[in-house]
This record gives structure tokens, sequence and C-alpha cells, in this order.
């Protein structure tokens, strides 16, 4: 998280959809935030974009974390006001919630899904096994038993927590790295050193156990654009979906994270759009699950760069939505006030300019980006009802 750019939101307020103050007074008092932000009377009426993708059969989310919403009370009003879904950035991730092994910390997580709740959003879980965020209890080479009596307690406690209270999990995040010498193009992680391939089978079956309703998903980015290096990674994902599908493992969904990054090649919304319907032809859903845009490559002036951002999103989800698997759509974030994007040296921009990877700005207004969203579900065709 940055907060270079962190700011107040002052003035107006965002002129994007009106919400319910009392509900945002009382979720908000849960979560121990204090000043609650002026709603402006000038708000427009605008349709939210939980609105305008529902009539088009989408879900639509954002991912936002307990101390963005405690720090910044503007940030949780937009996500409140404009998705049908929230989704806990960081809480859920292993070594947050499980910092000691079979101690489980669900204070920031439950925070989170009841202020959802409480507005009658959905929530989704974010994700179960990941070979990032890991504790250091875990180990870098976990004995086969270790990992698995490890994997069985935590999937069963963070599955029957929130048991009927999911729409979905990530069960099993960023799976694929083709660079290795393997010929699965699996990623080499403690999993799978413990337990080979069958650690993804065996996450899915142990979340399906725990809470049969929730849509399972198998996560990752990088499948879309037209590079040798993403083909690859295509490739491999549909193997592997082939056989855990062939297996009976009851994985429902692929999850394509969506951070966009025009830097890493052309897109072809026909090549995307076929690897879409050969994960379809599996039977499975398609989630966009971490939409936000890297923008280090793109001009540093602000219209400029804000407008570029707004195309290639606009592009994307116009191609991804063409396809009537694609059921839901979340945002890595709310606000350029705090993004992962400035976290990371892979991702952050080399002109020392804050990046602007998200659909509101960093005093909270909406910009191009969420505009281009809006453009899209609008122009989406609608599919039939989604969950
Ligand atoms: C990121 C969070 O947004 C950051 O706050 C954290 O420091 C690192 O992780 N892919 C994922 C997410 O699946 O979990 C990552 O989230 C971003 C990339």
């Amino acid at each position: 998280m940055t907060r270079a750019n962190m700011r107040e939101a002052e003035g107006p307020g965002p002129r994007g959809p009106v919400l319910d103050r009392r509900l945002l007074c009382r979720a908000l008092a849960g979560l121990g935030a204090e000043a609650l932000p002026r709603v402006s009377k000038a708000a427009s009426r605008e349709p939210s974009l939980a609105a305008l993708a529902a009539a088009k059969g989408v879900v639509f989310g954002m991912a936002l974390t307990r101390e963005q919403v405690q720090e910044a009370p503007a940030l949780a009003r937009v996500a409140l006001a404009e998705a049908a879904m929230l989704v806990p950035g960081n809480e859920l991730k292993w070594g947050a919630v499980e910092p000691a092994p079979g101690r489980f910390d669900f204070v920031d997580a439950d925070a989170l899904v009841d202020l959802a709740r409480s507005h009658r959003m959905q929530s989704r879980g974010h994700a179960l096994v990941w070979h990032e965020a890991l504790p250091a209890w875990i180990g870098t080479s976990p004995t086969r038993a270790e990992m698995s009596g490890a994997l069985s307690r935590h999937i069963g406690a963070l599955c029957g927590r929130y048991a009927g209270r999911m729409h979905s999990w990530d069960v099993v995040n960023e799976v694929i790295e083709p660079s290795g010498e393997r010929s699965d193009g699996l990623r080499r992680t403690p999993f799978l050193g413990a337990l080979g391939e069958d650690y993804i089978a065996r996450a899915f079956s142990l979340a399906a156990e725990a809470d049969p309703d929730a849509i399972l998903t198998l996560n990752d980015y990088d499948l879309e654009r037209d590079t040798e290096w993403q083909a690859r990674r295509r490739a491999a994902m549909l193997d592997l979906l082939n056989r855990l599908i062939r297996r009976g493992v009851p994985v429902r969904a692929l999850g394509i994270q969506g951070h966009l990054d025009p830097a890493k090649g052309p897109l072809d919304p026909e090549i995307f759009r076929s690897f879409i319907r050969a994960v379809a032809s599996l039977g499975l859903s398609v989630f966009i699950t971490e939409l936000d845009i890297t923008d280090r490559l793109l001009p540093g002036d602000i219209a400029a760069r804000d407008q570029a951002a707004a195309e290639t999103t606009r592009d994307y989800l116009t191609a991804v939505l063409a396809e009537p698997s694609v059921r839901m759509v979340v945002t890595w974030g709310v606000s350029d006030a705090y993004s992962w994007v400035d976290g990371n040296r892979r991702t952050r921009r080399t002109d020392g300019l804050a990046s602007r990877p998200h659909l509101y700005d960093g005093a909270f207004r909406p910009k191009p980006l969420r505009a281009a969203v809006a453009d899209a579900f609008r122009s989406a065709p609608a599919r039939p009802i989604a969950r």
C-alpha cells in the first residue's frame, strides 16, 4: 500500500451513486472508523456499477482492506455505493489469518464480511492457498505430513467459518509458472514440494467439504495477452483445468486477475476470447477477480494517462464481457490513494509519479476509468442472472 498520494476527501465529494448514510454510519461504527465524510447533496443519481453490471447478469465487486476503511471512510463510502460484493484484500491471506499453527485471527476479515452483510452485499474469499503471504511457521520445505495437516486445518477453518456467507473462494492462487523445467508448467511452491500436484485437488475437495455452496475458483494472472509467454501460461492452465475436471475435482470457476499492463504486450481480443471459450467448454464460469491498471508505460500527463487507461480497460472489458461465461468483475482496490502497484518494484512507475490504477482518484473522485467500466457494462450483452 502506498500513501504517498493519500489525501482527504474534500469539497463536493465524488459524483458517484448515492449511499444510505445511516447504513454506512452503523457499519463504520462497527469498524471503529471515525469521521464520516459529508454525503454531497449534489451527488448525481447515476446508477452504480453494481446496478449496470447486474442488468447484464454480472456481479460487480471491489477489494478493500480494513485498514483502508478505517483510515479513509470516503473509500468505504465509494465501495459501498458502487459494488455488490466486497473482497478482503489481505485479511484472509494465510499469514494474516493463521499467525501461529492452529491459532486463527478473524477480527479483520470478520469486520469486512460484516460490513458487506450489513449492506446486503456479497463477500468473496481471497485466497486459501498462495505461495505468497505465507506465515513463517510453514517453513520452506515442510514434510508431506506437516503440509497435509496444515492444509486441512487451514481450509477447514476458513471455509467452515464463512460457510454460506462467501459467494466464492479463490482456493488456489497463481499456480502456473512455466519458466521452470517442469513440463506441466506448475509453479514450484512449498505445497507442490510437499504434496505434488495433488495439493490442488486436495485444496478444492477440502473447501467443498467445508462450504459446499461457495463457487470454488482457481485464480491466476497473465492469461490474456498475445505473447508467446502468455500463450504458454494459457496452455498450461487449460491442461491443468482439464486434468482437474477429468478427476472430478470441484473447481467451478477460473479467476483471471486482470491486472492490466499494456507494457506486457498486445491484446488480441479473439485469442483471449477463444481461451475463455475453452475454459467455459469445461463447464466453468470465468471471473475477472483483480482488475486494475499498471500505468508504468503510459504518459506522465494525468489527462492523457487517464484517457489511455480508460481506453485499455474499456477494450479489455468489452472483449471479456462478450463471453457469456464471464459472470463477475472485481476491481483490486477502490482509489488511487491506496494501491499495491506503487508498493511493487515491478509495477511502479520509473519516473517517480504515483500510479493511477483505480476507478477513483486519490481524493475519491470518479475518473475516466470509472466511466469506461460503466460503458463496458452498458454495452455488454445480457446473460442469465448470476448468483
Ligand atoms: C496484494 C495486496 O493488494 C497488497 O496490499 C499486498 O501488499 C500484496 O498483495 N495478486 C494477488 C493479490 O492475488 O493478493 C495481490 O494483492 C496482488 C497481486
